[in-house]
């Protein structure tokens, strides 16, 4: 059965994905195992071809933490422990377990691992957890996939950190997505029913100057 338009906007799964939103301060109040548990029963029913489950996750809690930032100092050739993994009372490490296989390639298998990432992090945003999901130039480093234990054939798409999420002091900055710029059809497709195929939207193009590109090249050396 067809929904009507009111009816989609009515959802609780879209309601639940326009309100979600990253939180870079997260306080110390963690979900407990059992509760993640329970999130990722429901993250893990997302697509997956053959039904693989390409994917797993590691809670670093605690010490692990700190063990995290010794082994993102070492992959940066530097001494001691960032204390980047300390920002948050959990983090999760996402995990793509790729197998070989005929029918799903590689890519397909990382594609399963992220989607979980995205329900978990929407599932625990909606629980009232603060999630965000962090990599930087460490994430797949020998001495980072060491300190997680990871076989040859895993690969690490990063880490939501999560914690209590904080009163916001200051009012959000509305985020909206215009769907219509992302919504296309095929070039020289036939058009179908009474709808008139939309024309390729074209990328706004963005003047950069030499400093704003430098800016940037910053900024994303001190992500993560
Ligand atoms: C795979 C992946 C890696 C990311 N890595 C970082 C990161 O290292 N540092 C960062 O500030 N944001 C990172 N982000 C973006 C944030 O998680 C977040 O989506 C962004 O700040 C926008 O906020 P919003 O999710 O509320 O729209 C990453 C997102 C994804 C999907």
């Amino acid at each position: 059965m067809h929904s009507s338009a009111s009816s989609v906007e009515a959802s609780p799964a879209l309601q639940a994905m326009l309100r979600r939103r990253s939180s870079s301060k997260v306080d110390d109040t963690a979900p407990t195992h059992e509760e993640l548990l329970a999130l990722v029963a429901g993250a893990g029913r997302v697509a997956d071809h053959s039904s693989m489950r390409p994917w797993r996750l590691i809670e670093l809690r605690g010490d692990d933490r700190e063990r995290l930032g010794r082994a993102l100092n070492k992959a940066a050739g530097e001494k001691g422990a960032s204390t980047k993994p300390m920002r948050a009372p959990l983090l999760i490490a996402v995990v793509a377990t790729i197998r070989k296989s005929e029918k799903v390639p590689a890519w397909e298998q990382e594609a399963v691992a992220s989607g979980v990432a995205h329900m978990l992090s929407l599932a625990l945003d909606e629980a009232g957890y603060g999630v965000m999901w962090r990599t930087g130039h460490a994430t797949r480093t020998k001495a980072v996939a060491k300190a997680h234990g990871l076989e040859k054939h895993e690969r690490l798409l990063g880490w939501l950190y999560v914690g209590g999420r904080p009163e916001r002091t200051r009012p959000e900055r509305p985020r909206t997505i215009e769907a219509e710029r992302f919504v296309s059809r095929m070039p020289g497709g036939e058009r179908s029913g009474s709808e008139d195929a939309p024309e390729r939207p074209r990328a706004k193009k963005q003047k950069t100057s030499k400093k704003s590109k430098k800016q940037k090249a910053s900024k994303s050396r001190k992500d993560g």
